[in-house]
Formats: C-alpha cells, structure tokens, sequence
C-alpha cells in the first residue's frame, strides 16, 4: 500500500470536486436556526459497527444532493480507535497522520490543555478510548428532534456490539448567538470549486486541499490521502471539544472593569473583535449597527489593513487573532483557515445574572479541515495560547487559558489595559475525527477483515 506523493499534480488530483462523494454537512452552511445532537458511540464488535454503518449510509447526503429544506441532516466521523475497531488493516492505518492517530487527549502539550483543561479532568468517554463513531445530527427546529432521535435509535436497535456512551443536546437559538452574546458562524472560509458563496469578498477563495483530502491545497500540493484511496478521498478531519462557557464570571468581570453597560459592551467587543449584534469593529468601531450584524452581504465584507495598530479592532480580539486577514503578522494566513461547525449547548443565562447558576453551558466546537496539525493545531497552540505573531505575550482573552492575563486595547489617547483575566472557556474534552466520504464509508461497511 502506498501513500499519494505529496506533490502529486495529476488531473486526478487537480480535478473538480467529487460533491456527489462529501458529506454535506462538511461544506454546506448549517440552517439557522437549528437544534441538533451529538452521539457518541463504542463499537465493541466491528460486525455490528459495519452494520451500523450500512444503515447510517442511506441517511447521509452528499453536498450535491443536499436540500436545505430537508428537516433532518447527518453526518458521521469516526475516531483513530474507531477505525481500528472497524477492522481497518494496520497499513491503512499507518497511512493517517501521527496526529491523528494519536488523538486529541495525547496532543494536550500542544493544544495547551493543561490545568483544569488536562485531559485527566475530562469528562468521560474524551480522553478514554471509548469513542468510536460520532453522530452529528441537525433537525430545522426543536419540534423535529423527536424523529431525529428515533432516526439515531433505529440505528442502533438491536446492535449489542454498538453501545452509546455520550450524547449532547445542542442548538443554535433563532438570534444566532452564542452563550456570551454574539452572533457567531459569520465568517466562514469560501472553498474553490463547491459553488458555495462566501461570506468575505475581500478574501480569495480557498483551494479545496485545504479542506478536502485528495485535492490541491494552498500549497500547491496534494496532501497524504490516507490509504486506500477510496477510504480517504474526499474524506475530512473533524477537532471536537466540548468547551464550557463561564458566562457568569465573564459578565462579573466586564461589569468590575467597566463603569456601565455602554463601556461593558464596548470591552466586550473589543475582546471578540465584533459587537453582540455580530458587525465588526472594523466597520463600526464606536457602537453597535444591528442592521449591518444582520446583513450577511456586509457583516463580513472586510480587512483589516486600514486599521494597523488596531485602533478600532485589537489585534488581540478573539476573530482577529483567529483570521487576522490581511494584518501584518508573523505567519500566512491562508495556511491556518478553518470550517467552524459549533453549536450551542446547555441553558443559556439569563440576561442581566451575574451569579453563576452552576449550568453546564458552552459550545460544542468542531473544526473542519484537512490539516489538523497546521490549521486546528496551529491556530490552537500559536494563536489562541501565544501572541508572538502579533507582538505580544498576551494569550486571547476570551477563549485562552488565562491565570491572570492581560488585554492591551489600542485607544486614543491613551491605551487600555485589562489585567487579572481569568480563563472563560474550559476544555471538557474532546477528540479527533475523520470524516470519510460516502465511498469511503461504504468500504468500511464492507470490510470483511
Ligand atoms: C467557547 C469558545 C468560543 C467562542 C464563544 C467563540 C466565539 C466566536 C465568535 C462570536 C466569533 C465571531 C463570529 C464569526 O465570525 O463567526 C468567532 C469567530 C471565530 N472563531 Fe471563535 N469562539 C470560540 C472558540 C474558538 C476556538 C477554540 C477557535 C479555534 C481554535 C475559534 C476560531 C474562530 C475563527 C476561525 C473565527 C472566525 C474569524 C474570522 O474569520 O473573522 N473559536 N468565535
């Protein structure tokens, strides 16, 4: 078994996209708003996983047949430990990255999961090797949900050698915030050759390799595709990390660090880079324009070249750090883009509480991409946990772990400076995942091995 050159160029490579192949839930924007959920599956006999899968495959839909009015959507990846679990030949299995094959909880070092966020404080199945097979399953509207949980349960009917092992509720609320109060899935990279519009005009579409293994990427090569080809053709890596939100220690703080409402929400979207409503500072630096966080054809149409020293967006907020665009930083940019699928979970907070309800609540983070290690791990070790590529020592002040971190906001005439930041996002665990295309995983199913 050999693996594709990694500069290999031929039509075969280069040629359009197989949309017909990739899951849909990879590159089509998700509706909103929508409710969903989360399985987590063990496969302790790979014959009943293979069945699971050949009755999961009728149910998934490619990018070319996907219907956004269809109410229920899937999509299944499945771990390093679930591949083995399916019976997949060791040399197929040597052909996918170390840092894959490792998994998440092995990767802490890099990811900066130390602390309370080490993978000895996960919660269980992350961390441990029971996680197989993750579905993701979106239904239009909370009504819907029903159907989707009998979808999953027939799915799993009468498969002793398929055990559930976890499960999260998930929804994005018909305002599109998340638990801290912003809009979020704006900003999404545009992928060459899918058809599907972006969301920033200013930034030239990606090439597909970025994104979707088998193609030519930024680079101009084509990544490993795992082996065999039909296995890891068009197939994708999924980083899932279940990331609890301290809402209540977020708004305690804004409200220590500020003298009102207005200049608490002003610190707060100098944090993430945009205001609750989602328009970017970049476009509205002193206050919130609610019809341009709302318009999709302008709440991303933007760089950030005028703005040098980040007078009206820090270079440290949370979204410039994460696609800093066309800054001047230490680094390429287009090399650690990233397809973000996250989802809310749990209760959110209600408006104006500043104690801390004891809720679990958070995000359900999935990023999507063919490179976990220079895009997920990358932006994850160099962007989120350091600031050198910005000049500074400074971590993001919003989803870092931060003991006691600081928050330099460029401001005339003179700067400010937040101290003391607490971490207000903790790692509950997580893990790495591959998305195979829907060949790919009609040879799982089949595997007689
Ligand atoms: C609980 C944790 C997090 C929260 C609440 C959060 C929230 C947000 C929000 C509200 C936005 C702006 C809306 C948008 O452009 O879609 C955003 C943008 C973004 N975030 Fe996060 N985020 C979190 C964690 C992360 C992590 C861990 C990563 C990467 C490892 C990440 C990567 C990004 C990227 C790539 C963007 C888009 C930036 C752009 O293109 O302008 N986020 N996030």
């Amino acid at each position: 078994m050999t693996s594709t050159t990694t500069n290999d160029t031929t039509a075969h490579s280069a040629s359009a996209l197989e949309l017909d192949d990739i899951q849909a839930g990879v590159l089509m924007p998700r509706p909103n708003p929508y409710a969903g959920a989360f399985w987590g599956l063990r496969i302790d006999d790979p014959r009943a996983g293979r069945e699971l899968l050949r009755r999961l495959i009728p149910l998934l839909e490619p990018v070319s047949s996907y219907d956004p009015d269809r109410p229920v959507s899937l999509g299944v990846a499945l771990s390093y430990a679930g591949l083995e679990r399916f019976g997949v030949p060791p040399a197929s299995l040597a052909t996918f990255p170390p840092e894959f094959q490792q998994g998440m909880a092995a990767r802490a070092a890099q990811l900066g999961d130390v602390g309370e966020n080490a993978p000895e404080n996960w919660e269980r199945p992350f961390g441990s090797s029971d996680l197989h097979v993750v579905v993701a399953a979106l239904a239009r509207d909370t009504a819907l949900m029903e159907s989707l949980v009998t979808l999953t349960s027939d799915a799993v009917r009468e498969l002793p050698g398929v055990t559930p092992v976890w499960y999260l509720d998930v929804h994005v609320p018909p305002d599109g915030r998340e638990q801290f109060g912003f809009k979020d899935s704006i900003s999404q990279p545009t992928v060459e050759g899918t058809g599907i519009l972006g969301s920033n005009p200013h930034e030239a579409p990606l090439k597909p390799g970025e994104f979707i293994l088998g193609y030519l990427d930024e680079t101009g090569k084509v990544a490993p595709v795992p082996q065999p080809e039909v296995l890891g053709r068009n197939g994708t890596y999924v980083a899932f990390r279940k990331l609890h939100q301290r809402v209540a220690a977020f708004r305690q703080y804004l409200h220590q660090a500020a003298a009102n409402g207005a200049e608490q929400e002003l610190l707060a979207a100098k944090m993430l880079g945009r205001w609750p409503s989602g328009a970017p500072l970049a476009l509205a630096p002193d206050k919130d324009d609610q019809e341009l966080g709302g318009d999709p054809s302008r709440n991303n149409a933007f760089l950030y070249g005028d703005d040098p020293r980040g007078l009206n967006c820090p270079l440290g907020a949370h979204a410039r750090r994460m696609n800093a665009r066309d800054s001047n930083i230490n680094g390429v940019v287009r090399l650690h883009r990233m397809i973000r699928r996250g989802t809310n979970y749990g209760p959110s907070l209600p408006p104006g509480v500043l104690e801390d309800d004891g809720a679990d609540r958070g995000l359900m983070f999935a990023f999507v991409g063919a490179h976990l290690d220079r895009q997920f791990e990358f932006v994850q070790h160099e962007w989120v946990n350091e600031g050198t590529f910005i000049g500074t020592d400074e971590r993001d002040p919003l989803v870092a772990v931060n003991d006691e971190g600081r928050f330099t906001i460029p401001m005339r005439p003179i700067r400010r400076r937040l101290k003391e930041l607490p971490s207000f996002v903790v790692n509950r665990g997580g893990e790495y995942c591959f998305a195979p295309g829907l060949r790919g995983l009609r040879w799982l199913a089949d595997l007689d091995t």
